[in-house]
């Protein structure tokens, strides 16, 4: 009975083929993921602490569940790659090359709590909103953790430097508007938007908030 035995072993062989693929490709991904962990533990774990948890007033949480929602791979290799000015954030692009950088962003990701919505994210419509008002959120709420010029640490507070340019070149007003939204889980940063948090801000006026920030420059002899 040749077909059969053609159909039984075409059946065998799409199941072996299934088998043998499935593994392989877990173990490839694990695999980065595995080599990054590595890179991590030698060259990040010192700032932003073990499983990137962060410290206050250190390094931020890279493993945190809204950064990764949020952050694209670009936005995360190339803050990797050359670091951001004005702050403890070396430049890593020569030191790690592409490769290792790409296997610690494999290693992060790893940690992700749901998808990756970056490019939603990124596609929002940019921010209307009038930049003088955003000044008065901003100096009242803001600035106690992030520094009046969005210097971060450098300001004593717990809130990184989001008015350096290196920062403000790659987030993309939906990525600022979301982390003024909904915050960060277990970090300082809370969500100002349907919370009781220090300040409920409505849309429009997070948008002011983004508007102002795109002003902010840290002064150079700060
Ligand atoms: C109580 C302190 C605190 C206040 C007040 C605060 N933040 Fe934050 N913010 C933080 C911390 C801490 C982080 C980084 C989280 C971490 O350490 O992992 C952060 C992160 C951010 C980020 C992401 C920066 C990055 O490097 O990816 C943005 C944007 C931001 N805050 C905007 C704001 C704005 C705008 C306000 C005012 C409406 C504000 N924050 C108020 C503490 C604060
Ligand atoms: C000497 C301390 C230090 C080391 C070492 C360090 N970082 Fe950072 N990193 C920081 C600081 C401080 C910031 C926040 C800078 C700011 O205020 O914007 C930061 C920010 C980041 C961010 C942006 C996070 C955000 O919330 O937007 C990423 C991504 C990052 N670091 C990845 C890494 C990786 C990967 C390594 C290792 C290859 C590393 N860092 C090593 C201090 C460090």
């Amino acid at each position: 009975m040749p077909r059969i035995s053609t159909v039984v072993s075409f059946t065998l062989a799409i199941l072996l083929a299934v088998v043998w693929a499935l593994p392989a490709s877990a173990s490839s991904l694990h695999g980065i993921a595995k080599r990054g962990k590595r890179v991590f533990n030698e060259n990040c774990v010192a700032c932003h602490q073990a499983e990137a948890i962060g410290k206050p007033g250190i390094a931020p949480s890279l493993t945190n569940p809204q950064l990764l929602s949020i952050a694209s791979d670009k936005f995360l290799f190339e803050t990797i790659s050359k670091g951001r000015k004005d702050t403890a954030m070396p430049a890593w692009g020569d030191q790690l090359g592409k490769k290792k950088i790409r296997a610690v962003i494999a290693y992060l990701r790893s940690y992700a709590k749901g998808p990756n919505r970056s490019t939603e994210v990124n596609a929002e419509r940019r921010s209307m909103g009038n930049a003088k008002l955003g000044k008065i959120w901003f100096d009242g709420i803001c600035a106690h953790c992030h520094g009046i010029y969005g210097q971060g640490y450098a300001a004593d507070g717990s809130g990184t430097a989001i008015g350096g340019s290196d920062f403000l070149r790659l987030a993309s007003d939906g990525f600022i508007r979301q982390t003024i939204t909904f915050g960060r889980d277990n970090t300082r940063m809370r969500p100002f938007h349907n919370s009781a948090a220090l300040a409920n801000l409505t849309k429009s006026e997070i948008d002011d908030v983004i508007k102002y920030m795109r002003t902010l420059r840290i002064p150079e002899d700060l």
